[in-house]
């Protein structure tokens, strides 16, 4: 596999829950592009009348994206918290489905220079968009021991985060941390007791991550508008691969599937407010095969709905 690939995870489940065939002249949304897997398989679906919208926060993905050659394919570089203006100024006022298959890529991974993993030396970034906010070391720097602990402790569910936290501000005192190299080896001095097969990094690194990309705050900002752009009839479908991702996607698709009572009010059931999605089906998770031949699907969850009307 070239160091720029990604293997699509649950590429078949996620894409057959948005029912391109269906409605083969309508509109779609990928709104984490990556490097495509699951965009392909839409537009081999789709057909000549139908529209593909691509979004993803990554320079370099747009860019792979901005490489196809097809019609109905418009690629856009945003953030999925900008759903709604981006199909704004396409002029897709409504659409027939949605998908979010969220995280990291493997190019954003596997790229030593875009600093988001411990098993390469190089500058401490972790942006998806490195034009846009703080890099994990500026943030680093100037984050409190608490913020650091919180960060590490919320999304990492790292035991050691207040150790962590406190030798994070020590170090920073002689000099900041800049490289993956020098905060992997703070963390495997810190982190005292091993988990089979995971290297003592993995969750600091996560945590720090999600937080520089405020990757659970887009993903709350980006699905009330991806059920307002649905069409009565239209999936979202998501995928998710961290519990409190999924948390979000969980919650979020329940509430819109209950009638919204207002609280105390003494309201007969015919003139509850309808509600606005329906949820289809139980999470699907990958297959076993589909794990042994793809590790980073391990933990993923794909959540379908579909608007009522
Ligand atoms: C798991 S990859 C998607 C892989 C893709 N489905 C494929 O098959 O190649 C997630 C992608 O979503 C992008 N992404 C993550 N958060 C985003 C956000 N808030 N807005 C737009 N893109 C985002 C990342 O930059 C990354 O390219």
């Amino acid at each position: 596999m070239s160091a720029d690939a990604h293997i699509p995870v649950l590429l078949q489940a996620a894409v057959d829950a948005l029912e391109v065939e269906s409605h083969d002249n309508g509109t779609f949304v990928d709104a984490t592009f990556g490097r495509g897997g699951h965009s392909r398989l839409i537009l081999e679906r789709l057909g000549n009348g139908g529209r593909l919208i691509a979004m993803d926060r990554d320079p370099e993905a747009i860019a792979a994206a901005r490489e196809w050659r097809d019609p109905r394919f418009f690629p856009v570089h945003a953030r999925f918290s900008n759903l709604r203006t981006t199909l704004d100024a396409l002029g897709a006022s409504s659409v027939d489905g949605v998908l979010f298959d969220l995280g990291a890529s493997s190019p954003q991974l596997d790229d030593p220079q875009r600093g988001f993993s411990f098993r390469f030396d190089a500058p401490l970034d972790m942006r998806m968009n490195p034009a846009l906010g703080e890099s994990a070391a500026e943030w680093l720097e100037r984050a409190s021991e608490a913020e650091i602990r919180e960060v590490l402790r919320g999304y990492g569910e790292e035991r050691f985060a207040k150790q962590i936290a406190k030798a994070i501000v020590a170090a920073r005192r002689d000099r900041p941390i800049r490289t993956t190299r020098e905060l992997a080896a703070l963390l495997a001095a810190t982190v005292r007791t091993r988990e089979s097969g995971q290297d003592p990094a993995t969750r600091a690194f996560q945590a720090i991550r999600i937080h520089v990309n405020q990757e659970l705050e887009e993903l709350s900002l980006a699905l009330p508008q991806a059920l307002a752009a649905l069409k009565p009839g239209g999936r979202l479908a998501v995928i998710s691969f961290h519990s409190l991702e999924d948390r979000i996607v969980k919650n979020f698709m329940r509430a819109a599937a209950r009638p919204n009572l207002p609280e105390r009010l003494p309201v007969r059931a015919r003139d509850l407010p309808s509600p606005k999605l329906r949820v289809l089906g139980r999470p699907v998770k990958p297959s076993a095969e589909e794990v042994a031949a793809n590790p980073r699907a391990r933990s993923a969850v794909l959540r379908v709905a579909a608007r009522l009307a």
